[in-house]
């Protein structure tokens, strides 16, 4: 393919200026691009916008090329990118201006070989597919939609949670197989008003998991270095592992938290706590996992995420005892699937188009 046009580089010389104003947050500065954009260079009309969509399993991407084309007379190309080796083959022959990322990984060498790419728009909130350091490093703006699915993905982690906390799964398989006794799980049981509920990441979701939680009379903890305001009681993470009887993490995955919770911290847990992930697989090492639900040490876990997904068939979780596995599934309604598309589609058309502006 011929690039001359491609010449000219979305944000000139101008210099990306705190694209991501915490770094340690998924949520990025919404108003940057449009703020450098707007800087006074100009901008080649005529030349269509190129963008890569590098993956999407959310159905038929016609949505988003057809907005694109409308909206920002946009030339755009649909992959179905796994791997970076199929990413950087898509940006070797479409030289893109910007890319529309779900799960794709955008590796430093992705980002190296995108030398006309100004903006990276992920379809979701995580950024973690992302080598955000090189992008920043390379001036090319990270843009999530932060707010789609935050009140689905807070009932779904409540909705795990109190399952196992009530033995909803042990009740249920005791009717199917014609039992019918309440008693006997009784003394396992524990009030929710006795228990201590603690969250690693406070951000959106964690908030509201944290309201429904102390709204039923829990006991609430919060391990969170960069949440200020908390409103709850501050938590170490030893604490949190030590005091908690049901541990639910809405943290981002970073390179902090990756396998935050692995065997030596489940062995600092004292409660047998129930264990609940919606936010991404690594943060919890597997294999303790598994160990730790056989052994007694984690009383039940409730997870949405995995290491890999979809969850390999052999994986020894779906064996594992006290267990309910949803796939991915916590973001999921009709009215966050819509907000999802729209959002990040949106980021890149309100991006180009200031520059058009301008
Ligand atoms: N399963 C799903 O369908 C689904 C859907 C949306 C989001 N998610 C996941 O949920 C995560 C949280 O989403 P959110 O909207 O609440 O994000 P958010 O950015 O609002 O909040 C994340 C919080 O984690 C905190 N944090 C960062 N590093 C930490 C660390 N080392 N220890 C403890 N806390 C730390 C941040 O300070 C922030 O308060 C996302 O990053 C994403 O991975 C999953």
């Amino acid at each position: 393919m011929d690039h001359s046009e491609a010449s000219w580089n979305l944000f000139g010389k101008y210099p990306l200026v705190n694209s991501h104003k915490t770094c340690h947050k998924s949520t990025v500065a919404q108003d940057t691009v449009a703020a450098i954009l707007s800087n006074d260079r100009p901008l080649i009309r005529g030349v269509a916008v190129r963008v890569l969509i590098t993956d999407l399993d959310l159905g038929d991407p016609g949505y988003e090329v057809a907005r694109l084309e409308r909206e920002l007379g946009a030339q755009v190309r649909v992959a179905r990118c796994a791997s970076e080796a199929e990413v950087l083959r898509e940006i070797e022959e479409f030289d893109p201006h910007a890319l529309l990322v779900q799960w794709a990984p955008i590796t430093a060498a992705v980002l190296a070989a995108a030398s006309s790419c100004r903006l990276i728009s992920r379809v979701g909130i995580g950024i973690d597919m992302i080598d955000t350091a090189a992008a920043r490093e390379r001036e090319i703006e990270v843009r999530n939609v932060p707010d789609y699915c935050v009140e689905e993905v807070a009932g779904h982690a409540v909705a795990l949670g109190l399952a196992l906390w009530r033995r909803l799964p042990q009740f249920d398989a005791e009717v199917r197989a014609g039992a019918w006794d309440a008693a006997t799980g009784a003394p396992t049981m524990k009030r929710l008003s006795t228990a201590t509920v603690g969250l690693f990441g406070f951000g959106r979701i964690g908030t509201l998991v944290g309201r429904a939680y102390a709204a039923m009379g829990a006991r609430v903890l919060v391990c969170d270095p960069y949440a200020t305001d908390i409103g709850y009681q501050r938590a170490s993470f030893d604490n949190l592992l030590r005091e908690s009887d049901l541990i639910s993490v809405h943290a981002p995955l970073t390179d902090d938290t990756r396998h935050a919770i692995d065997g030596a911290a489940l062995a600092r847990t004292r409660r047998q706590p129930i264990l609940v992930n919606t936010s991404r697989g690594p943060i919890i090492d597997a294999h303790a996992l598994n160990g730790a639900l056989r052994d007694g040490t984690v009383s039940g876990a409730g997870l949405d995420v995995f290491d890999s997904e979809p969850l390999p068939a052999d994986s020894p979780l779906r064996t594992a005892p006290n267990t309910i596995l949803t796939p991915h599934a916590s973001w999921c309604s009709r009215e966050a699937m819509p907000a999802l598309r729209a959002g990040a589609v949106q980021n890149i058309i309100d991006a180009f188009a200031a520059a058009e502006r301008s």
